[in-house]
């Protein structure tokens, strides 16, 4: 495994992490002792960061992710989420006292005294320019219950505008091969300020791992069959954006570069990590044998140059068109 600076946090974390997300079951079934498997394996395998939310499962990733806390010795970052408890959610609604009510539900799931990273949780975009969201924010800090904190985004504009708050120490937002803007204005200046960068789906919601056909059906609870069209949420989350059928032509296009002793998934993640701007893929895996996967992902050697300009090359003809310039 590779380490690498959280911003300013001082935490060194694993450069392939652990997205916590589906083993919440929010998206199709699972089973919590093979959750729990999956995250002791990524301990096993160096992985010491990884990021939930206190909606996925209502609890239930947070409340797995405390009992691996427990049950291991390792030092754990547990990154998590606050504001979609709220409904409606609407800017209104982040204010001081629903913070604290949010992070103290979070500290007894998660079993701590102290939230190692809490991020807004793709707030509307009108969060971004009250100061006073942010003030909360240091409050929590000032009070001992959040170490520090950040924000989960939807967009490169709500990024940099939430980045101009001293205390924001960390950027989520959608990052791979399928999303590549993030790279261009947003990394540069979240360097400058030493702010981390967590890249979400890495794999463009396992699409990515090349493992999908136009056969492949999901749960009608999956995400990936019921929020193509934004129906749940915002429409990004799912393959990023991008259409489905042609998710997958490109996809062929891109195993023909995948190197020998290298997968599909491997690929995908090792790109996001030639960034130097990026602290951590976080893969959301459900089971050891794909953390398994994911995490060997950290250990390649650099990509070829010749490989990473053909990568761009596919996404400026098939996938640019679609989603550059609305994320
Ligand atoms: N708004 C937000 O803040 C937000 C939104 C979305 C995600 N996130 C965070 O980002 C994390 C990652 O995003 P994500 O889980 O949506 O997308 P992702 O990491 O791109 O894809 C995850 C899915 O890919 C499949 N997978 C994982 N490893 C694999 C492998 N080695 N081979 C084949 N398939 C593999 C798994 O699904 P199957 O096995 O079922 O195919 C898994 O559920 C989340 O867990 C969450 O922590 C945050």
């Amino acid at each position: 495994m590779q380490y690498r600076e959280l911003g300013r946090t001082g935490f060194k974390v694993s450069a392939v992490s652990f997205g916590a997300w589906a083993i919440g079951g929010t998206w199709g079934a699972v089973d919590d002792a093979e959750s729990l498997a999956a995250l002791h394996r990524a301990v096993d395998r160096g992985v010491n960061f990884f990021d939930t939310a206190d909606v996925y499962g209502d609890g239930r990733s947070e409340r797995l992710l405390g009992r691996l806390r427990r049950e291991r010795r390792e030092a754990i970052y547990v990154a998590t989420k606050a504001g979609r408890r709220l409904n409606p959610h609407v800017a209104a609604g982040y204010d001081r006292a629903n913070l604290t009510r949010f992070a103290e539900r979070s500290l007894v799931n998660l079993g701590v005294e102290a939230i190692d990273l809490l991020q807004l949780h793709c707030p509307p975009t009108d969060v971004y320019y009250r100061p006073e969201v942010f003030g909360a924010l240091d409050d929590l800090v000032s009070e001992g219950k959040v170490r520090h904190y950040g924000v989960s985004v939807e967009r490169v504009e709500e990024a940099l505008k939430a980045i101009e708050y001293p205390g924001v120490k960390s950027v989520q937002i959608v990052f791979n091969v399928f999303r590549q803007r993030p790279a261009e204005l947003l990394f540069p200046e979240a360097q400058r300020r030493r702010v981390g960068i967590l890249a979400r789906l890495p794999l463009s919601s396992g699409l990515l791992a090349g493992k999908m056909t136009r056969a492949s059906v999901f749960a009608p609870d999956d995400h990936r069959s019921s929020n193509r069209r934004g129906e749940w949420f915002d429409r990004g989350e799912t393959f990023s954006g991008v259409d489905f059928e042609l998710g997958l032509r490109a996809v062929e296009e891109i195993r023909s570069l995948v190197p020998a002793g290298t997968t599909m998934a491997q690929l995908a993640l090792r790109w996001i990590l030639m960034h130097d701007a990026v602290t951590c893929a976080i893969p959301g895996a459900k089971r050891p044998a794909q953390v398994d996967e994911n995490t060997a992902a950290a250990e390649l050697s650099p990509i070829e140059p010749r490989t990473m300009e053909a990568i761009r090359e596919i996404y400026n003809r098939e996938i640019r068109p679609q989603v550059h310039d609305r994320w």
